[in-house]
């Protein structure tokens, strides 16, 4: 994390520090903390806010100064919405504004009493949590590669944030909450950080050294490495397809993580599409925007932070992280259009577009993770254009061969406000995936894309409990905030957690 954090309680006028950062709702309604302020500083919130000059929509940030009877420097009110509404939505908008407007302020620390405001859609530890997610992702930078001198200057000042909360009995619960907040937000910045790494860097073998290095951090995870030649040994010839046309060698990593003491415990599986760059092989992509394809380990980088996360908080449960890493190139060793391959099941892919790479990788790793007896399998993979069109930059695809994973998914996401939207698995769609030559083609004929790549892994995974996680349109952002976001690392973390209780 790039700040301290810590739960206390106290009276907000008495707090000796930086910044008191004070809740007030839509229209100047003070909620109950910066009521108790106003009245023990003679009014001096109602007084500011009779000049209407603060309305109070979500992230509206206004500093006072000189507060008579307060101890500290400045106070920060920070616009929450229409009080009896406060949603996630805007207690997000609140709490970035007040973490980016504190990293520019003179303060070096502060007293955020954001987690006070009353709410009936969140509970507390939801609010606690959210404050550190929100905060650290206000301060993520990615600037290893940029040179310039300023950047020292640019160190940041701000560094602790004491979370408040209103009743003693309240802070055990707050700073377990607070310390989930901290894994999922390092679990984050982990991930955006190995998706931000450029593809001259970031290639299978770096990822596998991250790994290994993750590893040597954790005495109770576990790191391997396939290298190529085992790839192809081991029968797994459709991850080989794409792997043999690029200079860099594929690499099948696993990261197990097993914190419950038994050897026996039946894993959690997260695989991960791992494209360190995928620019379509042969069936080659267009220039525009082509940068954006190192993103296309998007998946493989949320199942680091996961793992990460996990053995941070020394969860008592059993996770395995495997990673599909390779690179997708158009050199004389690619596959071709009309090439056909064995894969680690038995089965046979007809590759009619090498475009069509994740799944490829994906289906002989999810064939070879079975030698774990996964509880469930969670696949998180950037894997179409096509679910971009249906559900745009906002939800994750997901689909699944199970009800309760489904379910389960879709209420972490719920609770943690990590979109996902569930598309249908139908074995009609299975139809489109017929093949001439071998007992399947790796595109669908046109039309539902999304569906018709999840129904092609769906034939690798019908031994176990399994979902699906397009992750295209959400992995990572484009123009001027071009970079990768972090998801779904929250989603996984939150059903993870779920699958505890
Ligand atoms: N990595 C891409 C999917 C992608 C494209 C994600 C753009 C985010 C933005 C994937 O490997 C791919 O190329 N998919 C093809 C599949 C097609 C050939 C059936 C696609 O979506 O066009
Ligand atoms: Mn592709
Ligand atoms: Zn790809």
């Amino acid at each position: 994390m790039s700040i301290d954090y810590s739960v206390k309680t106290g009276r907000p006028e008495k707090q000796r520090s930086g910044c008191i950062v004070l809740p007030v709702f839509k229209d100047g309604e003070l909620s109950s903390i910066a009521g108790a302020f106003d009245q023990m500083t003679g009014e001096s919130l109602s007084t500011f806010l009779a000049r209407g000059d603060f309305r109070g929509e979500a992230g509206d940030v206004a500093f006072l100064y000189d507060i008579a009877r307060a101890a500290s420097d400045r106070i920060m009110l920070v616009g929450m919405g229409e009080k009896g509404k406060l949603g996630f939505r805007d207690f997000k908008k609140a709490a970035a504004a007040a973490a980016i407007r504190l990293d520019q302020s003179g303060a070096t620390d502060a007293a955020n009493y954001l987690a006070t405001a009353e709410s009936e859609a969140l509970s507390l530890a939801q609010k606690v949590r959210e404050l550190v997610i929100s905060s650290e992702n206000a301060f993520y930078k990615f600037d290893t590669y940029q040179t310039s001198k300023d950047n020292d200057k640019k160190r940041r000042k701000f560094r602790r944030m004491t979370l408040f909360v209103t009743r003693r009995a309240e802070t055990a619960a707050a700073e377990t909450a607070m310390q989930q907040g901290v894994a999922i937000a390092d679990g984050m910045a982990l991930a955006k950080d190995l998706a931000n790494t450029p593809p001259n860097v970031c290639n299978p073998s770096w990822l596998a050294t991250q790994a290994r290095k993750l590893g040597r951090k954790h005495r109770k995870l576990k790191v391997e490495v396939l290298d190529e030649k085992q790839i192809e040994k081991l029968g797994m010839g459709a991850f080989h397809a794409v792997s043999k046309g690029s200079k860099q060698p594929g690499k099948l990593i696993t990261m197990e993580y097993n914190g419950t003491g038994k050897k026996t415990a039946k894993p959690i599986v997260l695989v991960g599409k791992g494209i360190t760059f995928d620019t379509g092989g042969i069936s080659i992509k267009p220039s525009a925007k082509m940068d954006e394809m190192k993103f296309d380990m998007g998946g493989a980088a949320s199942v680091f932070g996961v793992i990460q996360a996990c053995a941070q908080l020394e969860l008592p449960i059993h996770v395995v992280g495997a990673i599909a890493a390779a690179e997708n190139m158009p050199d004389g060793g690619a596959s071709r259009p009309g090439d056909i391959v064995k894969t680690l099941s038995g089965q046979t892919v007809e590759i009619l577009n090498t475009d069509a790479e994740g799944r490829l990788v994906l289906c002989d790793t999810l064939t070879y993770i079975k030698k774990y007896e996964p509880e469930t399998v969670i696949d998180i993979a950037t894997l179409t254009g096509a679910c971009i069109v249906a559900l745009g930059h906002v939800a994750s695809g997901m689909l699944c061969n199970d009800r309760e994973v489904g379910d389960a998914l879709l209420e972490a996401s719920r609770n943690i406000d990590d979109r996902i939207w569930e598309l249908p698995l139908w074995d009609d769609y299975a139809e489109q995936l017929k093949s001439n030559f071998a007992d399947v083609a790796n595109i669908g004929s046109p039309g539902a894309g999304t569906i018709t790549a999840a129904s092609f892994l769906s034939k690798f995974t019908e031994d176990y409990r399994w979902a699906h996680l397009d992750i295209a349109g959400t992995a990572w952002k484009s123009n001027s905030d071009k970079g990768a976001t972090g998801r779904p690392v929250p989603l996984l973390m939150e059903y993870i957690l779920g699958q505890m209780d």
